[in-house]
C-alpha cells in the first residue's frame, strides 16, 4: 500500500502521501458550540485572554472581533488543552468566513487535535459544506505546492529499500513486515475481487504491480486475461509465487523487479493495478507520469487507495488531489464507495502492530483513459 505524501502509501501497502505535514498534540476534544463557555480553554495562562477570545468569538461566529484579536496579537495557532485550535471551533460550528480569516492569518490547515482530528473532520461531520470545501481546496493547494517543492530534493534512496531487504512473515490471512505492519491482510479479500473486476472489465492485457498475498492476481485469473503480467520486488514474495506454480500458468508473466526499473520494458495495458508497500504519495506520483504510455485508449487504471487512511479528511484532499492530477492528464476519474466496516473486527489487527486502516468506507478508484475513437 502506498500511504499519502511523506507517509508510505495508506495502511499497510502503500503508505499514502507521507501525508499532510501534521502537528499532533496528545490531547482529547471537547465540543464548544456556540452557546458553550470556552473560558479557561487556553493552555498558557499569559496568552491565554487573547487565545481563549479567538476560540470563543471563531466559535460564535464574530468575525469582526477575530479580526480585532488577530491584529491586537492573538496567536492564529494557539490551541487549547484538548488540543484544538480557533479553525476547530470555526470549522465545526460552520463558519466559513472566520475559517479563511485564520487559514490567511496562518492557522495550517492540517493540524490535529488530540483526538487525531482536524479542521476538515469537524467540518465533514457537522455537515457545513461551505466550510469543508474551503478547508478542502486549502489542503488539495498546500499538497500540490508541498508536491512541487519535494520534486526539486534530491533523494539519495528510494521509500522501502529496508522493506525490500527484510524477511517477512506469512501466514494464511496476512503478510507482516520485520516490525508485524501489515504489508497485507486478508479482509482486503473482497477491495482486491472488486479492484479485478473493474479492471478485467474490458478484457484484454492486464498489469498487476505488487503480488502480496495474490488476492488480486488470483481475482484477475478468474477473468482470464489474454496477457496477464505482474510485476513484485521482494525477493521472498517472488520465491512464493515461484513455489506456488503462478510461473507455470499460461497467460501469466512475472517480472521480479522494482516497478520503477520495470517501467521501460513493458507493453501497453488494458487494465492497470498498482498496490505496493513501504512506498509513498510521491512514488504513486511518479507511476502516475507513465500511465499515459502505459495504458490503451479505453483501458482501465485502478490503485489501492490507502492514502492517508488513518484521517477521513486527509483521505478525501488525497483522494480531490489524484483525482485532479489524473483528470488533468485526460483520464475519466470515479470513486466507487464501497462499505467495509463490516469485514473490519477489531479481532483481524491482533498480532499486528499498526492498524493501517481507520476508515468505514473504502473508495475504490477507476480511471479510464479517454478512448481516441
Ligand atoms: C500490499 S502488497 C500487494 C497486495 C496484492 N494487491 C494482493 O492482492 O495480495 C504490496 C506488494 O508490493 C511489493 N512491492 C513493494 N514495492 C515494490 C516495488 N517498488 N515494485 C514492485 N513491487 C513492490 C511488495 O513486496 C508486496 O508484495
Amino acid at each position: 500500500m502506498v500511504s499519502g505524501a511523506a507517509s508510505p502509501a495508506a495502511g499497510a501497502h502503500f503508505a499514502g502521501a507521507q501525508g499532510p505535514t501534521v502537528e499532533q498534540q496528545p490531547l482529547v476534544p471537547l465540543p464548544l458550540s456556540e452557546n458553550e463557555d470556552s473560558e479557561n480553554l487556553a493552555e498558557n495562562e499569559d496568552s491565554g485572554t487573547l487565545a481563549t477570545l479567538l476560540f470563543q468569538s471563531a466559535g460564535s461566529g464574530n468575525l469582526e472581533e477575530v479580526k480585532k484579536l488577530l491584529a491586537s496579537g492573538a496567536d492564529p495557532c494557539s490551541h487549547d488543552k484538548f488540543g484544538r485550535n480557533a479553525l476547530m471551533y470555526a470549522a465545526m460550528n460552520g463558519h466559513t468566513d472566520i475559517a479563511r480569516c485564520l487559514l490567511d492569518a496562518g492557522t495550517p490547515w492540517n493540524t490535529l487535535d488530540g483526538s487525531g482530528k482536524c479542521a476538515g473532520d469537524y467540518a465533514m461531520e457537522g455537515v457545513h459544506e461551505s466550510t469543508f470545501n474551503l478547508l478542502l481546496d486549502k489542503g488539495v493547494q498546500s499538497e500540490l505546492i508541498f508536491g512541487a517543492l519535494e520534486k526539486n530534493k534530491e533523494k539519495s534512496e528510494f521509500s522501502n529499500r529496508h522493506y525490500l531487504e527484510e524477511r517477512i512473515l506469512f501466514s494464511e490471512d496476512r503478510l507482516l513486515d520485520g516490525e508485524s505492519k501489515g504489508i497485507m491482510m486478508s479482509w482486503e479479500k473482497p477491495l482486491m475481487e472488486a479492484h479485478a473486476k473493474a479492471l478485467c472489465a474490458g478484457g484484454g492485457d492486464i498489469l498487476n504491480i505488487g503480488f502480496g498475498m495474490g488476492l488480486v492476481d488470483t481475482a484477475i485469473q478468474s477473468y482470464q486475461p489474454a496477457l496477464h503480467t505482474i510485476i513484485e520486488a521482494h525477493p521472498e514474495v517472488y520465491k512464493r509465487m515461484i513455489s506456488s506454480g503462478w510461473a507455470e500458468k499460461p497467460n501469466v508473466r512475472i517480472i521480479f523487479s522494482r516497478w520503477q526499473d520495470a517501467l521501460p520494458s513493458l507493453g501497453t495495458y488494458d487494465g492497470i493495478f498498482f498496490d505496493t508497500y513501504g512506498e509513498y504519495y510521491e512514488d504513486l506520483a511518479e507511476f502516475h507520469k507513465w500511465l499515459p504510455q502505459l495504458l490503451k485508449p479505453g483501458g482501465i487504471y485502478s490503485f489501492f487507495n490507502g492514502l492517508c487512511a488513518d484521517n477521513a479528511f486527509f483521505h478525501v484532499v488525497y483522494c480531490q488531489l489524484v483525482s485532479l492530477v489524473l483528470s488533468q492528464m485526460g483520464f475519466e476519474v470515479q470513486f466507487i464507495p464501497l462499505p467495509i466496516k463490516e469485514c473490519l473486527d477489531e479481532k483481524v489487527w491482533e498480532g499486528v502492530s499498526h492498524k493501517y486502516w481507520q476508515l468505514d468506507t473504502y473508495f475504490l478508484p477507476v480511471c479510464q483513459k479517454a478512448d481516441e475513437n
